[in-house]
């Protein structure tokens, strides 16, 4: 029998047919039911047991390949003869629209922010979201009763209190003095989260960027001329800012920095509230205790930083009412940012 399954498979290999009816033909005389291969397996089933073990598997193997030879034949003719199954097809209709992904508002922000800071200097430093207390408040010189230590505005992530998502990323500035060699200019992107209601103008996660520049003789005027370079590169040459006394207790002085308002160039409309000013971000010259405590002799050595939200500059730049937006992922929304 074995003999018999070699010589078909020998035989096989030379089969030829130019028509269909041929190649039906051909399926009738191999796998029909009285075909050549139903015989074979009836002549199997009479066979010992050992000897079946060891025909078996060529004689599927042999059924296998005539099928798979015919059905290959059957392929060539239809395919010469340009003879395929008839088709239904609608050359009238229209292709189905493939939406090319947009990038998003943040994004296109975040990107054009350190593309601004590269171009004087600055590179990019980033740290963890998850932080400790000494990386968001006490190296940073909050007091110890200061409410955004509060559950009211921090998110705790584990009963031990130690362990918390940071709630700006002035941690990274201090991320950076420590890992790093004097003198220090990095801006520092990234998400943080407070413990806020969500509103149209809060949210319990947002994006920020630090910047941090520590050197010898570091002065104020030098802060207010990068951030003037920074205002006019993202909002327009003829943008001016002013600077307001603020408080925060990583920076003394401190200010809260204005750019006049770009819609209605500083006349007054609804988006400055009649101002002609729009608030964008706090800065002020690194406190003293904040060097001393990341190991920075301070009587050598001064700095700046600053910090903005994202999401504020995205709404000024594009006119976005609601901070919601930017996390719904309504593609009508993220759609039209396509141009910038
Ligand atoms: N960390 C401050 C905030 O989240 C912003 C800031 C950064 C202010 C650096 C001054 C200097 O509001």
């Amino acid at each position: 029998m074995k003999s018999k399954i070699d010589q078909i498979s020998k035989e096989i290999t030379s089969l030829k047919a130019s028509t269909i009816d041929e190649v039906e033909k051909l399926r009738i005389k191999y796998l029909g039911k009285k075909g050549i291969i139903s015989d074979l397996f009836k002549e199997f089933r009479e066979l010992e047991p050992d000897l079946k073990r060891e025909v078996g598997a060529h004689l599927n193997l042999l059924k296998k390949t005539v099928t798979e030879t015919i059905d290959t034949l059957k392929e060539n003719i239809e395919k010469s003869s340009g003879n395929q199954k008839k088709v239904n097809i609608d050359l009238s209709l229209q292709e189905p629209s493939f939406n090319f992904g947009t990038r998003h508002p943040i994004s296109l922000v975040k990107r054009e922010l350190l593309e601004i800071f590269k171009k004087i200097g600055f590179s990019i430093y980033e740290g963890p979201e998850i932080e400790d207390d000494w990386h968001v408040f006490s190296a940073l010189n909050f007091p110890e009763e200061h409410p955004a230590r509060d559950m009211q505005d921090t998110f705790f992530i584990e009963k031990n209190p130690d362990v918390l998502l940071r709630t700006h990323t002035s941690s990274v500035q201090v991320r950076s003095m420590e890992n790093e060699k004097l003198p220090i200019r990095v801006v520092c992107p990234g998400r943080v989260f407070r413990n806020e209601a969500i509103s149209a103008r809060a949210h319990c996660i947002f994006h920020q960027i630090e910047g941090l520049y520590i050197d010898k003789n570091v002065s104020f005027a030098d802060l207010k001329q990068t951030l003037l370079f920074f205002a006019q590169e993202m909002f327009g040459k003829e943008t001016k800012i002013r600077l307001r006394p603020s408080y925060f207790p990583f920076t003394e002085p401190s200010a809260e920095m204005d750019v006049s308002c770009n819609l209605c160039g500083g006349k007054g409309c609804s988006v400055c509230k009649y101002t002609g000013w729009l608030e964008v971000l706090g800065c002020g010259m690194v406190d003293p205790n904040v060097l001393e405590f990341n190991g920075i002799d301070s009587k050598k050595y001064s700095g700046y930083a600053f910090g903005m939200g994202l999401e504020r500059i995205a709404m000024l730049k594009y006119q976005v009412k609601d901070l919601r937006l930017y996390f719904e992922n309504d593609t009508r929304f993220l759609e039209q940012f396509t141009n910038y």
